[in-house]
């Protein structure tokens, strides 16, 4: 894992689509297996569900194979899923139509950066689970294309990859592996391996990632932290080996995610934001 010391936007973007692109056929059984993963998304759905009411439009930022698409569209929401791996896309396609749900999901090969190509404005919400929005190159142009989206009061859910996860710090610092441990708080984007390529990942604060959608004319609506007590989804082997514990933390972190000082932190934070 390394730094960028520089990186065009162009050739960031094909990295992180031949990344996603070579590892969509496995992706969510991967994903499926991995407990952490499993606890982390029923809390993003949670948010979705509570924030936009069933029958509502909902656009789906880096919809991966498609499994939050479908299930939301199974509660009766029609969805927009975009991705910008033509592999991704291939999957949620295969999914939507497997499972029958092809009158409530429209699937787009579409970047988060190129939603102004999208022409079914508004939507009533937009999600984002598992970091997509990490991988976009211009956050303040993302979030100034996705309220053209939005319907006024529309919502943004997104569950994004923090900066400062304890978990990750008191590992690498253990190890002494120092650039390890300080690699989330680099500046601008960072290569992330990902299957022996590169996925290009911006870390941010959850204020970063707010003031970019506040210059867009979102509120924060809540914010909690998502593996604070949790380990991270990459520990899904101690996870797996101690589910008793495993369970005794998300619960620790549903208890005390959203407090103020620590929603900050954390692998994730899920964070709802209102488009004004
Ligand atoms: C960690 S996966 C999460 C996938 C899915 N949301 C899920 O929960 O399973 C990240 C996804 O973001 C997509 N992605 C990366 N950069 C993107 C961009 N600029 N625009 C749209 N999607 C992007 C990747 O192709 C990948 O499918």
């Amino acid at each position: 894992m390394g730094m960028s010391t520089y990186i065009t936007t162009r050739d960031a973007l094909l990295d992180t689509q031949q990344a996603f692109d070579d590892v969509a056929a496995g992706y969510d059984g991967a994903n499926e297996a991995n407990p952490v993963i499993r606890w982390m998304r029923a809390r993003t759905i949670a948010a979705i569900t509570r924030a936009v009411a069933p029958g509502g439009h909902l656009l789906d930022l880096g919809c991966g194979p498609g499994r939050d698409a479908a299930t939301l569209a199974a509660a009766g929401y029609r969805v927009t899923a975009v991705d910008w791996s033509s592999a991704m896309i291939g999957q949620t396609l295969r999914r939507v139509t497997g499972a029958g749900l092809e009158g409530r999901v429209r699937v787009r090969h579409l970047g988060i950066h190129q939603l102004d190509r999208l022409d079914t404005a508004p939507f009533d919400g937009a999600y984002s689970d598992l970091g997509p929005l990490n991988c976009v190159p211009d956050l303040d142009e993302a979030a100034r294309r996705l309220a053209a989206q939005l319907r006024p009061g529309g919502v943004l859910v997104a569950s994004v990859i923090g900066r400062l996860c304890p978990w990750e710090l008191v590992l690498y610092s253990a190890r002494r592996n120092w650039t390890r441990a300080a690699i989330r708080f680099a500046p601008g984007l960072v290569a992330v391996p990902l299957n022996g390529r590169t996925v290009w990942t911006r870390y941010v604060w959850p204020s970063e990632f707010e003031s970019a959608f506040a210059a867009a004319g979102f509120t924060r609506v809540s914010l909690c932290a998502l593996g604070l007590a949790a380990p991270p989804p990459y520990l899904e082997g101690f996870a797996a080996r101690h589910p008793r514990l495993l369970s005794a933390l998300t619960r620790a972190d549903d208890l005390v995610g959203a407090w103020p000082g620590l929603r900050q932190w954390g692998d994730h934070f899920l964070i709802v934001l209102r488009a004004s």
